[in-house]
């Protein structure tokens, strides 16, 4: 098994440049098999969930191929059925995307129950909903997916609660669908925006995507087209806070600053010195940083995926800070891995309380999740002495060259 080791203290400084947005990259490369010809899909982070989504994409009949400098040539024409009842659609959530590109396509689909990070019950109960809506039949049995529909007709659908996946996967499935679609209640997350500007430049027409009511005139049929992902917001996020952790001063590059505001607010809220520029952000953490509260919230709110890496900071900052996690079930699991480095934090359902202490020690830990894994890199970034962090599979499923990158702003990282 890999494991990161790093030796904490070093100030991050220098220049990073972030990948592709791993959350839109996903279902924008599921979202190709709504045509039936050839997708150049470019920008893409060379992360294990996307070579991954690039062998699911063979398995349905797909043909691929993934470039090194992250571009992935897709053709969809050979694809009979979407059909995957295969192991691997439980590495990572998305492969749920299968199921509203797949029904929209072929009106029959059939996809093992997706997989993930494990921080919370994700039902799927709204994407469902909006399928039914739609006309589809939806049994599951033994794990198993299955949608199928004579024909899809538009519909009016109020999401029960704010959700990425099912409004992607509905605006997918409504694509082609007779009539018009309203998704009301919708997320309004920039890779919803993303995969929107996707499917129009197939030839799709959804309007609204960003705002939480969008509008989806189903057409006949989609065309293949050459599509730039959106950098990786969470990617960016987690480079801003190590660079307040460590005391040091970034220049983040190939960024969407506005997609980074709730961020880019705490963090000046806490002293640091955020500085926006067209498409990259400076970040100096050289000062005595102040507690503050964060509530995790659906965007524009604080994004649930940088409240790890967030508590990892404050655990050093004088006070004490409230965190409240609105959005996923169980997303504190990490504390405890955070605990062994010397944080003191407690945890109530859904609030952690963190009191700030000096000085992390370094320790052996466990990376639960990704973003968990994320938040272990940070405490070690901080942390006095060597801290070892196990099972970086989960880091690698979604941070582009996360040792390499570290290396060359100073940290002292290495992968064994
Ligand atoms: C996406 O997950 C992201 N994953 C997650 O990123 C991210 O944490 C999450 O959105 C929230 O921003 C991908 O894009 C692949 P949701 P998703 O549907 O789509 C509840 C990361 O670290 N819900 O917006 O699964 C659900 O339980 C990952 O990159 C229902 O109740 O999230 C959760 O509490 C981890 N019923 C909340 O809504 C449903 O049918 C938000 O979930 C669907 C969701």
């Amino acid at each position: 098994m890999d494991k990161v080791i790093i030796k904490g203290g070093n100030k991050l400084i220098g220049e990073v440049n972030i990948s592709g947005f791993k959350n839109a990259a996903l279902p924008i490369i599921i979202g190709t098999v709504l045509s039936s010809d050839k997708c150049r899909i470019e920008n893409l982070p060379m992360i294990s969930d996307v070579s991954n989504l690039a062998k699911i994409m063979k398995m349905i009949g797909a043909d691929v191929y993934l470039d090194e400098n992250g571009f992935m040539d897709i053709d969809t024409k050979n694809i009979q059925k979407c059909v995957l009842i295969d192991e691997i659609t439980r590495k990572m959530r998305a492969s749920y995307y299968l199921l509203g590109a797949g029904l929209s396509r072929f009106k029959e689909v059939e996809v093992l129950y997706p997989g993930g990070c494990d921080i919370g019950s994700r039902p799927i109960d709204q994407h469902i909903k909006g399928f039914e809506a739609l006309g589809a039949k939806v049994e599951i049995k033994h794990g198993v997916i299955k949608c199928s529909a004579d024909k899809l007709v538009g519909s009016k659908i109020y999401l029960d609660v704010v959700s990425v996946g099912a409004t992607i996967n509905i605006m997918m499935a409504a694509t082609m669908a007779e009539g018009t679609t309203i998704i009301e209640n919708a997320a309004k997350e920039p890779h919803i925006v993303d995969v929107a500007n996707f499917i129009n430049t197939m030839g799709g027409d959804i309007r609204g995507a960003g705002t939480d009511v969008i509008k989806i005139n189903g057409v006949e049929k989609l065309h293949g087209c050459n599509y730039s992902v959106i950098p990786d917001q969470i990617e960016a996020g987690t480079y801003m806070i190590m660079a307040a952790a460590t005391k040091g001063n970034l220049l983040i590059k190939n960024v969407i600053p506005v997609h980074l505001e709730p961020v880019t607010a705490k963090l000046r809220e806490m002293g640091v010195e955020v500085i926006e520029y067209g498409d990259s952000i400076q970040v100096n953490g050289d000062f005595d940083l102040k507690s503050i509260n964060i509530k995790t919230l659906p965007y524009p709110g604080f994004p649930t995926d940088l409240q790890q890496p967030m508590v990892a900071l404050l655990s050093t900052v004088e006070g004490t800070s409230i965190v409240n996690e609105t959005v996923s079930e169980s997303r504190f699991k990490y504390i405890d891995e955070l605990k062994r480095m010397g944080a003191n934090i407690s945890v109530d359902g859904n609030t952690a309380v963190v009191k700030g202490i000096y000085k992390l020690m370094g320790a052996e830990v466990r990376a639960t999740d990704l973003r968990a894994g994320a938040a272990l890199v940070i405490a070690g970034l901080m942390a006095d002495g060597i801290t070892e962090i196990r099972e970086i599979q989960h880091i690698e499923r979604g941070y582009e060259d996360l040792v390499s990158k570290l290396k060359k702003i100073g940290a002292n990282v290495k992968k064994v």
